[in-house]
């Protein structure tokens, strides 16, 4: 075989509940994840030595080198193939990114799904989509659902998913690509600084007044009212749920949000919702010609940088060429 070339989408969190810090500094999660139409694709081809090319948006922000988390997926997958000739050679990964960077759409955890999915079938290594899935999980906390696309629960980590059961309706979003880009650690942090300072999560002082002692942060719960919106498939009712424990942490980091977010609504959304850790913005329309209508709209508002209509759910990683 000569190269295989497989796509792979960008995910949405259509809710993304956050608990305190765990001691390994990951936090526990609760997410309802979400795969939608804007696509990466990744080519393996046999080399030399692993290397790496990256073309398309956001191209020049992405690593080059072995700390490219598609190399490290290729690394990862490699040490988990059980020892057999020929072994699986060195290959030269090409991403063509249409997903932006570090834009809270988890792109380069796509990348890694897509370089997995890729050399899997590059070298034939007959591991059963449980045994990649378990690889991906120690690769990136987004990359074991980018191979499950769908629509999906995640837990612990993000890395722990499981297809959530709602009919399969389309939802159409706008996506608003903000003028710079957010760090997840920094958000995440940022989310701890916010909820110190609201005295959350901290032990009661003695003698403190009665009534008014530091909250708990809670153990994150998914959001009934959320499944079951997914389960009536009415765009409105989902578009009421959407929730983001990162997305005033998000804002904190990047203000511009919060208009971004203000005019979406204004003109029509039925929700609205930072994308993970941030910065792109998401809004939901009832069809296609309402989407059409707020994509026009909010890219006149000159409130980003641009904008995209995307539907999801759409399948994970999957191969679309090999030869
Ligand atoms: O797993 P991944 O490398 O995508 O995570 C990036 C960073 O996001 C982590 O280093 C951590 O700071 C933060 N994170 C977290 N809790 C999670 C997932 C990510 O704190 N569940």
């Amino acid at each position: 075989m000569t190269g295989v070339t497989v796509r792979v989408p960008a995910k949405l969190n259509l809710q993304l509940a956050v608990g305190p810090p765990r001691a390994d500094g990951y936090h526990d999660l609760m997410t309802v994840f979400h795969a939608v139409s804007l696509f990466d694709q990744v080519t393996v081809e046999p080399a030399g030595r692993d290397g790496v090319t990256v073309t398309g948006e956001g191209a020049d922000r992405v690593p080059a080198d072995h700390d490219n988390l598609a190399l490290r997926a290729v690394a990862a997958l490699r040490a988990a193939v059980p020892d057999r000739r020929p072994g699986p050679g060195n290959v030269h990964a090409t991403i063509a990114k249409r997903i932006p960077v570090a834009a809270g759409l988890a792109g380069g955890s796509a990348d890694a799904a897509a370089a997995l999915v890729a050399c899997n079938e590059l070298w034939a290594t007959g591991l059963s989509q449980q045994q990649l899935g378990a690889i991906a999980a120690t690769v990136g906390s987004d990359v074991a659902f980018a191979l499950l696309g769908g629509t999906a629960v995640g837990r612990g980590r993000g890395e722990q998913v499981t297809p959530a059961l709602v009919p399969a309706t389309q939802y159409h979003w706008v996506l608003a690509f903000a003028d710079g880009q957010l760090s997840t650690p920094a958000v995440y942090a940022a989310l701890d600084r916010l909820r110190g300072e609201r005295g959350d999560g901290q032990s009661p002082r003695a003698g403190g007044p009665r009534g008014v002692g530091p909250r708990e942060i809670a153990e994150p719960d998914l959001d009934a009212a959320l499944m079951s919106a997914l389960r009536s498939g009415d765009a409105a009712r989902v578009g009421q749920r959407l929730n983001n424990d990162l997305q005033p942490a998000a804002v904190s980091l990047f203000p511009a949000l919060r208009k971004t977010l203000a005019a979406g609504l204004e003109l029509g959304a039925l929700g609205a919702l930072v994308a993970g850790s941030g910065p792109t913005c998401v809004f939901l329309a009832a069809n296609a010609e309402r989407a059409l209508e707020l994509a026009v709209s909010l890219s006149g508002a000159g409130v980003c940088r641009s904008v995209a209509r995307v539907s999801g759910p759409v399948p994970g990683a999957a191969v679309v060429s090999a030869g």
